[in-house]
């Protein structure tokens, strides 16, 4: 891995002075460089998975392929990914005392005291529990982990979903369908419906875009855990708390909420009329945040919105009936005027939880369980970087800038 040392400047230190750090500090870290990694590269013109371009990932890859390129560190061939597959497979039943928090969840779901990101959060944690290697660091068991967790997360959301929606859980003993894959199971133990062809794709590629993407909150938040040589587990649970913030992953279910406000607004009919114009007139006059846009890196647009728009569009398009009282299509039209005057009036791009929130909408996903599915996806970038991390481990130890009351006597 090239050296960045040449190109960036000393660290400030405990030796440097106050006026050297406090010319150093970026507030949010902005701009600021954390670390190195093989696992991911993002530009403003190309987002790479250890080599691989994410419209090229997106068109040709499957979700248990690109898991493996991330955990296992290349490409599968088709005996390689024949074995992740069963490996992944054999894993995804949960351990009952998983199960049962999760069966014991439903009132705190019910009264909004929890919300399924805590859920995921506390299940994780509990999977550490019941992990054989959970206290060993070493390569091997941390792929055994990853892998384990990849095959997990998405019986968790499953389960919880049969919970909040008072049914029977779904693929107790197997985890779902062994038949199915991974996309699809997971649609599957949600609904108890196997997805069509289109669904299960889509799917697919929305967690393919939500893999990994470099040094965000999140696995920066898995990388400092791990890197004080904690558990990965631990990592995990603590990149599934960052996720959840709205200026996060948690904009994908933010973003849906607001789309459906705008439509609560201006009425179906509303749609591409000057109503939309006047409700984001008054949402920039109140200087809101519009979910599911900007970006810290990406300035000229998130390379996965695309992508993932084209899609969500595709199958609105095939889908009949309503979604929240309007066609398919119409959350999209709805989607691209709000687009348009964001471009228009702010320079703003949407990234890649706007069309996630449209897209998983008119596939009848609650949009509370939006994020945990973005776990779903995001577990193999967390897991890689928990395990770049360990492999080359230095304390992750940042300085701060001072603003507290001068110093002072106790008893004076
Ligand atoms: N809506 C309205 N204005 C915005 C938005 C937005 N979504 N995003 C940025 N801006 C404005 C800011 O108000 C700021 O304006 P100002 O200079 O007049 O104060 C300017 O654009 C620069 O924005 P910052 O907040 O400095 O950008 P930052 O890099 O700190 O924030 C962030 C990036 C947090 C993603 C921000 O754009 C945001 O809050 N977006 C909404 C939440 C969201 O969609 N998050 C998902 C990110 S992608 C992901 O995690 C998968």
């Amino acid at each position: 891995m090239p050296s960045t040392a040449a190109t960036h400047p000393a660290p400030a230190s405990s030796a440097t002075s106050k006026a050297d750090q406090a010319a150093a500090f970026a507030k949010g870290l902005e701009g600021v460089i954390g670390g190195q990694t093989g696992v991911c590269s993002i530009e403003q013109d190309k987002l790479i998975y250890r080599g691989f371009e994410i419209h090229d990932l997106a068109a040709h890859a499957t979700f248990e392929e690109v898991a493996f390129l991330l955990l296992e560190g290349h490409k599968p061939d088709s005996r390689e990914l024949e074995r992740f597959k069963a490996e992944v497979i054999a894993e995804r039943a949960l351990h009952p005392a998983v199960t049962t928090f999760i069966e014991s969840a439903g009132g705190w779901l019910a009264s909004g005291r929890a919300v399924p990101m805590d859920i995921v959060r506390t299940a994780v944690s509990i999977l550490g529990h019941t992990d054989p290697d959970a206290q060993d660091n070493s390569a091997a068991a941390n792929l055994r982990k990853a892998k384990r967790l990849l095959a997990k997360i998405p019986t968790i959301i499953g389960h919880m979903q049969n919970v909040i929606d008072g049914r029977a859980l779904i693929g107790r003993e197997l985890g779902g369908d062994p038949s199915l894959g991974h996309a699809a199971n997971l649609l599957y133990m949600m609904t108890g419906r196997r997805p069509t062809t289109a669904e299960a794709r889509t799917m697919d590629v929305s967690l393919i875009l939500y893999a990994e993407h470099e040094f965000n909150a999140s696995t920066f938040t898995c990388r400092v855990i791990s890197g004080t040589l904690s558990d990965m587990h631990s990592a995990i649970a603590g990149g599934v708390g960052a996720l959840k913030g709205p200026l996060h992953g948690g904009a994908n279910e933010a973003a849906m909420d607001m789309l459906k406000e705008i439509l609560a607004s201006v009425g179906p009919d509303g749609i591409g009329t000057p109503k939309v114009d006047a409700w984001m007139e008054q949402a920039f006059t109140s200087k809101r945040k519009l979910m599911g846009f900007g970006h810290r890196v990406y300035k000229n647009g998130d390379h996965r919105a695309g992508i993932l728009h084209a899609l969500g569009r595709k199958m609105a398009a095939t889908l009949p009936g309503t979604f929240g009282g309007i066609p398919a299509s119409k959350w999209f039209d709805l989607g691209e005027q709000v687009q348009k005057i964001m471009l228009t009036k702010k320079n703003i791009h949407p990234n890649v939880d706007f069309p996630c929130g449209m897209t998983y909408f008119i596939m009848g996903i609650p949009v509370p369980q939006y994020t945990p599915i973005f776990v779903a996806a995001r577990i193999t970038g967390w897991c890689a970087h928990v395990m770049e991390q360990h492999a080359d481990n230095r304390l992750i130890r940042p300085l701060s800038i001072y603003t507290g009351p001068a110093e002072k006597k106790w008893n004076g």
